[in-house]
């Protein structure tokens, strides 16, 4: 066996799953989840189409790079969401269709992160984070080292804070933006920052961007790492690396659609991994991608569904905790002041509402745990069953 198997953790449903073992629900209550950040709103019907009628491309192998108007589809969305210049990205050069951000970012890792190189033994993850880069980093060899995203920096990773002897160790940094769990969005400028960082210390950046759709409708779209990247004058995208997927904004999880795109070098050499790891995209899978990715309707639909349910939730809740409307994604990220496990646990039980302890997102670090004392709320069901989720945690903090 791997030995680098036993330093995975569990995954954080699954503790959630044994925090609640020995509990049963209020039998009085209709159970409501919004431990899982699974999105709930109806997917595009054009996608749906265009997959039922490509189902005949089953008898076909398709190729590992993606069918090319699926790359240049992608390509052309990144470029008008990111204000690109035209021909800045290449769909032959800077773009591959993944099975969804997950496995992509999973991948990455085990194709970048050089075992012998023992000077660079790290990999930088945000912390409180999305798990899969914890075990990404562990299973390719490397060390994990987290930097806290907490309430003192609005949930910004604070890259001045990061020693230049962390740096000169770090093979790549994972970012994620809009953040999981907070939903902070990393400026254009720290974005420019860290591109200087990775430049003067030979490291790659990850960017995580699958909440990118999901923002206030009055609000600017949140930034990104190839908008910053092109900015700057980095117009290859050199050590810069985005991951994006229609999960969260098609509300596509099932359909495992996303994307990978930056620098030319990575993406080569990621593309010859990929044909090893055998993780070709199947073409129905593409045909409604393509459906996907061309529409912008359905997203900015989807987008006025999210601002309902915040508008709802944090009215009922902010007479009970200070919240405020996250600058993008599906999550409310609330300090509790008081331990989330147990607070999950008698919600669960007084309640039927599950969410998710901020613990089992975070480590400790020698600057502390920044998911102690948190709740993640993930805003997915239905509107009135958010706001019904809503008023049962007022009640249960209030009595
Ligand atoms: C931060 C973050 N990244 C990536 C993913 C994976 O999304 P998918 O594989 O569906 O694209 C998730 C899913 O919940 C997530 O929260």
């Amino acid at each position: 066996m791997n030995p680098n198997l036993e330093k995975l953790q569990a995954y954080p449903f699954e503790r959630f799953r044994a925090l609640i073992r020995q509990e049963s629900q209020n039998p009085e209550l209709t159970p409501v989840s919004m431990s899982i950040g699974e999105p709930g709103h109806e997917p595009p019907a054009t996608a749906m189409q265009a997959m039922t009628e490509s189902l005949p491309t089953v008898a076909k192998y398709p190729p590992t790079r993606g069918s090319d108007v699926l790359r240049e589809c992608i390509a052309q969305w990144l470029a008008k969401r990111f204000g690109l210049s035209p021909g800045t990205i290449d769909s032959n050069r800077h773009v591959l269709p993944v099975n969804g951000t997950r496995e992509a970012l999973f991948a990455i890792a085990q194709c970048l992160f050089n075992q012998n190189d023992t000077k660079k033994p790290l990999v930088l993850i945000p912390n409180p984070f999305y798990q899969i880069y914890e075990g990404a980093a562990l299973l390719a060899g490397a060390t994990p080292y987290f930097y806290n995203t907490d309430a003192a920096n609005q949930y910004q990773p604070d890259f001045d804070s990061i020693p230049d002897s962390v740096w000169a160790q770090c093979q790549f940094i994972y970012i994620c933006t809009p953040g999981n769990p907070a939903g902070a969005v990393i400026s254009a400028r720290h974005l420019q920052q860290l591109i200087t960082l990775a430049h003067q210390h030979d490291f790659t950046i990850i960017s995580d961007e699958c909440y990118s759709e999901i923002y206030p409708a009055n609000a600017n779209p949140p930034s990104g790492l190839l908008q910053a990247s092109a900015d700057a004058g980095n117009i290859d995208f050199d050590r810069c690396v985005v991951f994006n997927s229609l999960s969260k904004r098609s509300n596509l999880p099932g359909l495992r659609s996303g994307l990978v795109a930056g620098d030319a070098g990575i993406i080569e050499m990621f593309l010859q991994f990929r044909t090893y790891h055998g993780c070709a995209m199947p073409g129905y899978v593409s045909a409604a991608s393509i459906a996907a990715w061309s529409d912008e309707r359905h997203v900015i639909d989807n987008r006025s569904l999210y601002q309902a349910k915040f508008d709802q939730v944090i009215t009922v809740l902010e007479t009970c905790f200070s919240l405020k409307r996250p600058d993008a994604g599906f999550f409310l990220w609330i300090d509790l002041g008081q331990s989330d496990t147990q607070f999950a646990r008698n919600l669960y039980r007084e309640k039927s509402v599950s969410v998710l302890p901020g613990s089992y997102l975070s480590r400790s670090t020698e600057l502390g745990n920044p998911g102690e004392n948190h709740v993640r709320l993930a805003l997915v069901a239905p509107l009135d069953t958010c706001i019904e989720a809503a008023q049962r945690i007022h009640d249960f903090v209030t009595v």
